[in-house]
C-alpha cells in the first residue's frame, strides 16, 4: 500500500518532528514525511528538518492576524501543492477554526503534553506539579474544534517525583512524547485507528 504523505506543522524546537521523521525512515512505516511546515520563519525545527532532507515551508502568520481563514487558506495551498494526507501537529502554537479543523476532520493529529482530559491548554507540566499529581505523561489525538480535545489515539503516563520541577518532569514527558507520536501515526497511516 502506498505509503501516506505526511506533513508536520511546527512552531519551535521539533524534537517531535525529528522523531516522527527518524520513525519514518523505517522501510516499513506506513507514512513518509514529505513536508514541515512552520508558522515561524525562525522555527529552530526548520533547519533539523532541512538537515533530514524534508522539504520545509513558511506560512507566516503574522500578515493575517485580523483572519485566521485567510492563514489557513495560504496553508491549505501549500499542503495542496504537496498532495498532503494526513497533518501531524507537533508544537504547532496556532489554534485553527472550525473550517480547517472540519477540512481535515479524521487526518490531524496533535499531542499534547499532559494525561488528556487533564491539564488542556499552556504550562502543563507546572501545573501538574501545582496540583500535586502523581502521575502525568503525554496524548496524541485526534484534533477537534474543541482544544486539545478529540479522540485519543495514544498515551503514555510518567511517574511525577517529589524533587521534579517543571523542567525535570518536561524532560521525562517529552521521552515518551517521542516514543508515542511515532506509533499513533503508525495507527493511523495503516487505518488500524480511526476518528
Ligand atoms: C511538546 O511538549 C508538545 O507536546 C507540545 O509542544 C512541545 C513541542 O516540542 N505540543 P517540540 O517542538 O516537538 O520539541
Amino acid at each position: 500500500m502506498a505509503r501516506k504523505r505526511v506533513a508536520v506543522l511546527i512552531s519551535g524546537r521539533g524534537s517531535n518532528m525529528a522523531s516522527l521523521i527518524e520513525a519514518a525512515k523505517a522501510p516499513d512505516y506506513p507514512a513518509e514525511i514529505v513536508l514541515v511546515v512552520s508558522n515561524r520563519p525562525d522555527a529552530a525545527g526548520l533547519a533539523l528538518a532541512a538537515k533530514a532532507d524534508v522539504r520545509t515551508a513558511v506560512v507566516d502568520h503574522t500578515p493575517f492576524a485580523k483572519d485566521r481563514q485567510a492563514f489557513e487558506r495560504a496553508l491549505q495551498t501549500v499542503l495542496d501543492e504537496h498532495r498532503i494526507e494526513l497533518i501531524c501537529l507537533a508544537g504547532f502554537m496556532r489554534l485553527f477554526t472550525p473550517w480547517f479543523v472540519g477540512r481535515w476532520s479524521g487526518r490531524m493529529l496533535n499531542i499534547h503534553p499532559a494525561l488528556l482530559p487533564a491539564f488542556k491548554g499552556l504550562n502543563t507540566h507546572e501545573r501538574a506539579l501545582a496540583a500535586g499529581v502523581k502521575s502525568h505523561g503525554a496524548t496524541v489525538h485526534f484534533v477537534v474544534p474543541d482544544m486539545d480535545s478529540g479522540p485519543v489515539i495514544a498515551q503514555a503516563e510518567v511517574p511525577v517525583l517529589a524533587d521534579d520541577t517543571p523542567d525535570t518532569l518536561a524532560a521525562r514527558v517529552l521521552a515518551v512524547e517521542h516514543r508515542i507520536y511515532p506509533e499513533a501515526l503508525r495507527r493511523v497511516a495503516e487505518g488500524t485507528v480511526t476518528a
